[in-house]
């Protein structure tokens, strides 16, 4: 494996056991985040994307649960293995090594604690540092992320700030420790768009800084196009299409990236369109079609086949595809 991968997913399997039946959310997912990159996760909603996020952290409620499946996040002293782990370790690798923001922070925040307390809790739970010193960092990285009058806006809580100031202090706040990764969900979903695009720069800006990668969840394929160096495009709880962004974007394999992309003709503005314009609805989540759980949209589909068998990721080029289209190429 290469050295510079910093977490690695290797068939994560998430499902909600429901009275019902079992929602496979997230379904055999494989993924690599290397140090210092920008991997964005695309798909339709309903795909998976947040419950993949929330397992790395074991952040899933019941009725989800891990059903199998290894993360393993390479530290500068030695590989650790999350799923299973000791929930201690866990919450000691998060924020320090993991951070995470959602696309709401009153989610996040504690409503009854000033911003600058809850940033001090976190950096002292890390770090063996006074609360004088602790408030410093607060300041200071609220002033980073752009908050104005940083040492008055340190006592406020969080429902005295707008909505785009208290997403800036949950990036401050998961920032405080410098983790290796930074997970976003949405980060800038619930943002007007001068907003979020303030927020991107200061991502890119912090992550230059503080050498960190970023797994950027996002419907948006312009946001995508505008952060990522690779990507990870998923369907149905599984990752379809990975690799280089320009790549996938420029030239995309998998017939469910296409139609993705092609909901999207103003690729490279700022678009605030869902990605729901694919033919066809995304199944219901009990129901997964079997074969290729794609196939009853694809335009692509190979009769006979695709609705039985169930298509493995291969390498192509940089990249990596799970579409019978290619096995059938590799085995011509
Ligand atoms: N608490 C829950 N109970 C039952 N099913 C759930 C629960 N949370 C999520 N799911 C199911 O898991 C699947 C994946 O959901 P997830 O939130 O990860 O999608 P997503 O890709 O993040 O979508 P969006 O883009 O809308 O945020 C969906 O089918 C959803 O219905
Ligand atoms: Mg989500």
């Amino acid at each position: 494996m290469a050295a510079d991968v910093l977490l690695e997913i290797e068939d994560l399997r998430t499902h909600f056991l429901l009275d019902d039946g079992v929602v496979p959310a997230v379904d055999g997912v494989d993924l690599r985040v290397h140090r210092g990159e920008t991997l964005a996760i695309v798909g339709e909603s309903g795909c998976g994307k947040s419950v993949m996020a929330r397992s790395i952290l074991r952040l899933v409620d019941p009725p989800g649960q891990i059903m199998g499946g290894r993360i393993t996040l390479h530290r500068d002293d030695g590989p650790v293995e999350l799923v299973g782990a000791d929930p201690r370790l866990l919450r000691r690798i998060r924020w320090q090594d993991i951070a995470m923001v959602f696309q709401e922070p009153m989610a996040s925040l504690s409503l009854v604690h000033t911003i600058g307390s809850q940033i001090v809790e976190a950096v002292r739970l890390h770090e063996n540092v006074g609360k004088a010193v602790a408030r410093r960092r607060a300041i200071d990285m609220l002033d980073r992320v752009g908050i104005p009058m940083p040492q008055r806006r340190v006592d406020s809580y969080p429902f005295e700030l707008s909505g785009g100031m208290r997403q800036r202090a949950m990036i401050a706040m998961a920032l405080s420790c410098r983790p290796a990764l930074l997970i976003a969900d949405e980060p800038t979903t619930a943002l007007d768009v001068t907003t979020q695009a303030q927020i991107l720069e200061l991502l890119a800006d912090l992550q230059d800084e503080f050498g960190m990668a970023i797994m950027m969840i996002t419907h948006d394929l312009g946001v995508a196009a505008q952060v990522a160096d690779r990507m990870a495009v998923m369907y149905l709880g599984r990752v379809v299409e990975y690799g280089p962004a320009e790549q996938v974007l420029g030239a995309p394999r998998h017939p469910y990236t296409r139609a993705l992309l092609r909901s999207m003709p103003r690729l490279g503005r700022a678009s605030r369109t869902r990605l729901t314009a694919i033919s066809g609805m995304v199944p219901p989540p009990y129901a997964r079609p079997d074969g290729c759980t794609f196939h009853p949209r694809c335009d692509s589909v190979l009769a006979g086949r695709c609705e039985t068998v169930t298509p493995h990721r291969l390498p192509l080029g940089d990249r990596e595809v799970a579409c019978l289209l290619y096995e059938q190429e590799e085995n011509s």
